[in-house]
């Protein structure tokens, strides 16, 4: 079995145990590190104020984590600038946020080739190399010119946008070419495989074959869909444990037998929030009932706090949620609890498992694990009932969910409260084959699928 290397802008935490807040994801990484030994190589996290030092490297088992830190103008023309306020938004199709600008774009470029620089030296010929995520789409094509042979696999966790959504990205070639130089790229559904695939053979002129095989820009690669999962039995179990607990109690106990409606998010444009406390607004005007017996509880950790567009949100979404509490709240109840803080995995389970309906209305998700999360934590006695956006790509799996079009708040006003109505028979049918779901192809299952493919996969070029 080959040494495993994989990058990732965002590096796990270099410890044996888990640490509260992982996830399954990092989890997930870390054991095929473990047991094939291997390196994590990314960001510190740290901005420093002088120039790039060398990597950090921390030993913990058969992993060795090498970390660098950014300089401030890469911190602001890579990470706050060409990822999170170029890709970002366009790659969610936001083209009305997403900012186009040389001097990011050299950041970006100027990251990725110091990246690839300092990786390059750690690595062994037989290794496998495993990149992870939009910011670092020209990591291979470096570490070919600079005569990297080992097998080269990307994988994309948010969408990959339509051909006429990427095109407006003035140096979308020079991306799509970069990504040609990895010998294996996936995505997370068949819809943006089938643009990639688009973009390929009308932009670029390729070819796609037989099982996924893509020939452009003088190279030959594959491209696959691979869904990402959740660690399904883990999350399960965090679930049933966590019920007990002090925090589940006292949430349970401030309800005072109310329906609970549970929303989990980054604070990101992305996630729809602003429109899904609208939908809730209209539930409780159309379906008055539910006034005073159902809370909504949405738990938002704020996120890149430093890019202007998160900053309005976070004031949008405030301004939402308070106009409605100040609407519908009487002294003994109010219908949204608003949360700005981020809780433990272990917490979050027991709070979904208590929670009657689970509400994930992105407009744009490249997955969206926290569906899955939702359907891992509840109890095949009285499950709740998942409310998922079509535009998740966790609705292509999870036909047990009620599929609502976020825009259409109305609609998704609709669907909750069938939600909150549904007969118990009707609940459990539909957890049961999306339980289904996501025990099967979880991220243990994920991970080996990738990794299978791209050992199978021929030598690009
Ligand atoms: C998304 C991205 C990840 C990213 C995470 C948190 O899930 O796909 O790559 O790490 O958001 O965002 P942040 O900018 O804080 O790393």
């Amino acid at each position: 079995m080959s040494r495993l290397v994989v990058v990732s802008n965002r590096v796990g935490a270099a410890k044996s145990s888990r640490p509260a807040s992982e996830g399954g994801l990092a989890v997930a990484l870390r054991a095929a590190l473990q047991e094939r030994g291997g390196v994590w190589f990314g960001w510190s996290g740290k901005v420093l104020a002088s120039d790039y030092e060398t990597p950090s490297m921390a030993e913990v088992g058969n992993i060795t984590y090498a970390t660098i830190d950014l300089n401030q103008r890469d911190y602001d023309d890579y990470y706050k600038g060409f990822a999170n306020s170029t890709l970002w938004p366009l790659f969610h199709y936001r083209l009305d946020l997403a900012e186009f600008s040389r001097k990011t774009w050299a950041g970006y470029q100027r990251v990725n080739a110091h990246f690839a620089h300092r990786l390059q030296p750690l690595l062994r010929d037989t290794d496998t190399i495993w990149v992870h995520d939009y910011h670092f789409t020209l990591l291979a094509e470096n570490l070919r010119s600079a005569g990297c042979k080992q097998k080269l696999g990307f994988f994309l966790h948010i969408p990959w946008p339509a051909l006429p959504i990427l095109a407006a990205l003035p140096m979308h070639s020079e991306i799509v070419k970069a990504l040609c130089a990895f010998d294996l790229l996936g995505f997370q559904t068949d819809e943006d495989l089938w643009c990639f695939q688009d973009y390929i053979r009308r932009e670029a002129g390729g070819e796609v074959g037989k099982n996924g095989i893509i020939k452009a820009f003088g190279r030959v690669l594959r491209a696959k869909t691979f869904p990402i999962g959740v660690d399904t039995e883990v999350f399960a179990k965090m679930a049933t444990e966590s019920e007990g607990s002090k925090q589940v109690e006292r949430l349970q106990k401030s309800l005072n037998n109310r329906d609970l409606i549970i929303g989990v998010d980054r604070l990101d444009y992305s996630k729809g929030l602003i429109n899904r406390v609208e939908a809730f607004e209209h539930l409780l005007t159309t379906y008055p009932d539910n006034r005073g017996n159902v809370v909504f509880l949405q738990i938002t950790p704020p996120s890149r706090g430093d890019v202007s567009d998160y900053v309005d949100i976070r004031h949008e979404l405030e301004a939402t949620a308070g106009r409605v509490n100040g609407t519908f709240a009487e002294y003994d109840w109010g219908p949204i609890r608003y949360l700005n803080k981020s809780f433990s995995r272990r917490v979050l389970a027991g709070f979904h498992r208590v929670s009657k309906v689970g509400l994930v209305t992105p407009f744009r998700d490249g997955m969206n694990l926290v569906a899955k999360e939702f359907v891992a934590a509840q109890s095949s006695e009285d499950p709740g009932v998942l409310v998922l956006s079509r535009f998740a790509g966790a609705a292509r799996e999870l036909d047990g969910a009620l599929i609502v079009n976020p825009y259409d708040t109305e609609g998704v006003a609709e669907r909750l409260q069938e939600a909150l109505t549904m007969p118990l028979k009707a609940r459990q049918d539909r957890w049961q084959s999306m339980y289904q779901a996501v025990a099967v192809n979880d991220v243990t299952t994920w991970r080996e699928n990738f990794l299978q493919a791209l050992k199978r996969g021929g030598r690009a070029r």
